[in-house]
């Protein structure tokens, strides 16, 4: 019996930490995939599809709640490490590993 086995996430710089506003997103574009990435208040960074699985709200440009993400459109919230959404019936939001590496933030995609 064969698995299928995900390949590894390939990391690109972004940015600088600094860079990363506290509580606010900035979008990126890494190849086709447009990802939204935070800093919150207690210095997590986390990265998200920039495209809302509502409706395609932009999220770089929606609130902090702690670690969720408020849609700017509809205010449904998406949990920063499962992407779950709190609406029943709404599919969670793709997440991408970030590591910070000498100050530099760094996003994984798969490809
Ligand atoms: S488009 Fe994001 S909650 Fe509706």
């Amino acid at each position: 019996m064969s698995q299928t086995i995900a390949p590894p996430p390939r990391f690109t710089t972004i940015c600088e930490m600094h860079e990363l506003p506290i509580g606010l997103g900035r979008s990126f574009r890494i190849g086709e995939q447009s990802v939204a990435v935070f800093r919150t208040r207690t210095g997590k960074v986390f990265a998200v599809a920039n495209e809302c699985p509502h409706k395609g709200g932009p999220l770089a440009d929606g609130m902090l709640a702690g670690e969720q993400v408020v849609c700017p459109l509809h205010t449904f919230r998406f949990d920063s490490t499962s992407g779950e959404c709190d609406q029943p019936g709404v599919c969670a939001v793709a997440t991408f590993p970030v590591e910070v590496v000498d100050g530099f933030v760094r996003i994984g995609i798969t490809a």
